[in-house]
């Protein structure tokens, strides 16, 4: 359902990749609420071909970038301005990878040139984005900038690895820049904490189907999905938000403020002998 709160605003998407990811739809529904955008993914995505299936829906220009380099966020920034016709009113930063989680090294054997890819991917990326646009002059006062992250940057998840550590920097990204853009700009910097959702990025993630089970029961309004997401974003990039900035907004049908629900604590102590060895010890888990 359409109510036209973006009419007349211009934006940036990054991270559509396929019909799965949060950006996918976050894209959609901003131009269902009256905005014109651009998208952009790497040079390798966008040659794998589904965001130019998106681009060409939704009548929005393909601008291929690497989030790591600063020279391929300017020309985005600038590219984006020309097609669109002024500076921007919100941005969407939706990108994520570790390559420790790829290659399935767990946190107690990291590589760490690795984890400085995980890291300048993850977060870094966010704050070249920001300080591009802002020396660039690329957004407009009262403009909204997103980014996507994960409870596990407060509280130890299982599996999420050094991403947990990319997601705690991109959050004190999101207020250090918010607080200098805000008082400069008026820009506001958020982040959105979503719940485990199936996409390419979630399904690298060790356990997810029982994580996305765990967090769908023990959510008192079960999981919020890729399509919760986008109207959460839209709101967050409208007129309704101006004073919301340097936040962490968890979106996660309540998870973050559960500490035990009755069907978890019933459930937890069935099952745990392929966690235990001969003497009973947990060996794991
Ligand atoms: N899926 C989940 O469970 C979940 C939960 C909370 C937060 N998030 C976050 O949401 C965001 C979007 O992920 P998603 O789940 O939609 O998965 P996704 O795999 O669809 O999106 C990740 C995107 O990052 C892009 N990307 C990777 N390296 C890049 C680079 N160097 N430059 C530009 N783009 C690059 C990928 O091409 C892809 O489009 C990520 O930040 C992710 O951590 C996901």
């Amino acid at each position: 359902m359409a109510n036209n709160l973006l009419k007349g605003k211009k934006g940036i998407i990054f991270g559509a990749l396929n019909d799965m990811s949060i950006a996918w739809k976050v894209a959609e529904r901003v131009v269902e609420e009256g905005a014109t955008i651009t998208l952009t993914n790497t040079p390798l995505a966008v040659r794998m071909g589904a965001t130019t299936d998106l681009a060409e829906k939704l009548n929005a220009k393909l601008i291929p970038a690497d989030a790591t380099k600063v020279e391929d966020i300017e020309n985005l920034f600038a590219q984006s301005m020309e097609v669109l016709g002024g500076k921007v009113d919100f941005v969407l930063h939706s990108i994520g990878m570790s390559p420790n989680v790829r290659k399935k090294r767990s946190y107690d054997d990291l590589d760490y040139s690795m984890l400085n890819t995980t890291i300048d991917v993850s977060a870094i990326s966010f704050h070249k984005m920001l300080q591009v646009a802002k020396k660039m002059d690329a957004i407009n006062e009262w403009g909204s900038v997103l980014t996507l992250t994960y409870m596990a940057a407060q509280r130890t998840m299982f599996g999420y690895n050094d991403m947990a550590d990319a997601k705690a920097m991109l959050e004190s990204i999101t207020r250090s820049f918010g607080y200098i853009y805000g008082r400069e700009k008026n820009v506001r910097v958020n982040s959105i904490s979503q719940s485990p959702t199936m996409t390419t990025a979630g399904s690298g993630v060790k356990g997810i189907d029982k994580l996305l089970d765990f967090a769908e029961r023990m959510s008192p309004l079960g999981n919020a999905d890729a399509d919760d997401c986008a109207n959460y974003c839209v709101v967050m990039f409208s007129d309704l938000t101006r004073k919301v900035t340097m936040q962490n907004l968890y979106h996660d049908g309540g998870f973050s403020s559960m500490g035990m629900s009755l069907r978890a604590m019933m459930q937890y102590e069935k099952g745990f002998d392929e966690f235990k060895d001969e003497e009973g010890r947990i060996v794991y888990g």
